[in-house]
């Protein structure tokens, strides 16, 4: 067990922290933290998560300036005696460390990321994408997105420009234009090269550190704006399956 002093930001943008000490055994987490504080010590502090083991991305949270699941990220690690602890940036507060996730879906929502399947394609046929292909190499390290948004907030810029259609929208929209069951190319391709689109990133690299996920988002953004210069092998979705 040790001390620490966690220093958390209170509803809105007026700077206010409040300082808490608590003991910590070395393996419990920032998320532990807060739930002990709430129990312990004061129980109108508000904060977001839900499985608790990494998988959904409600708590995601500025931990020591860095963008972070709460969950899993262990005060050890931390290696200081002192954590802040801070809502998301580039989202609006609505208490304490709880964002409203709306702009980051906003952006989502622009690049269409349900599954929008060919109209004459036969439904009863199974469509077999090889793993060895394009798109089956590309998905196996970048569709594990939870929508944390903790690469949005890490982002300087959606920070400059909250029309920009941030890292995680522009991933989810790589894979669904590779998915050869897929079939809204345009659609996505309109908005990817947009003003607000993929031109936007000026390869910072902050989304790929903040991803608790490891997804490298720069990667899909580079490739994406590569693309956009041939925008026919999307409508040729066999050249992501055939042509590993
Ligand atoms: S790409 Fe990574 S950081 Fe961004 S929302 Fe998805 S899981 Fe979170
Ligand atoms: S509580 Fe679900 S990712 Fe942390």
């Amino acid at each position: 067990m040790a001390t620490y002093q966690i220093r958390v930001a209170r509803s809105g943008s007026d700077g206010a922290t409040d300082s808490f000490t608590v003991e910590l055994d070395h393996r419990m987490t920032v998320l532990d933290a807060l739930f002990l504080i709430q129990r312990e010590q004061d129980p109108t502090l508000s904060f977001r998560c839900s499985c608790r083991v990494g998988m959904c991305g409600t708590c995601a949270m500025r931990i020591n300036w860095q963008p972070r699941l709460a969950c899993q990220t262990r005060v050890l690690t931390l290696k200081a005696d002192t954590i802040v602890v801070e809502p998301l940036a580039h989202l609006p507060v609505m208490k304490d460390l709880v964002v409203a996730m709306d702009p980051f879906f906003e952006q989502w929502k622009r690049v269409k990321p349900a599954l929008h399947p060919d109209p004459k394609r036969d439904p009863k046929k199974l469509a077999v994408v090889p793993p060895t292909s394009e798109f089956g190499k590309q998905a196996q390290g970048k569709r594990d997105c939870i929508t944390c948004g903790a690469c949005y907030a890490a982002c300087g810029i959606v920070g400059s420009n909250e029309e920009y259609l941030g890292p995680a929208a522009i991933n989810k929209a790589m894979l669904r234009l590779m998915d050869p069951r897929d079939n809204a190319v345009d659609e996505r391709l309109e908005e990817l090269n947009d003003e607000n689109g993929v031109w936007r990133c000026h390869t910072q690299f902050n989304c790929v550190a903040a991803c608790p996920k490891g997804i490298n988002l720069t990667d899909s953004i580079m490739k994406m704006k590569r693309s956009l210069l041939f925008p026919k092998k999307f409508h040729d979705k066999r050249n992501f399956v055939d042509n590993p």
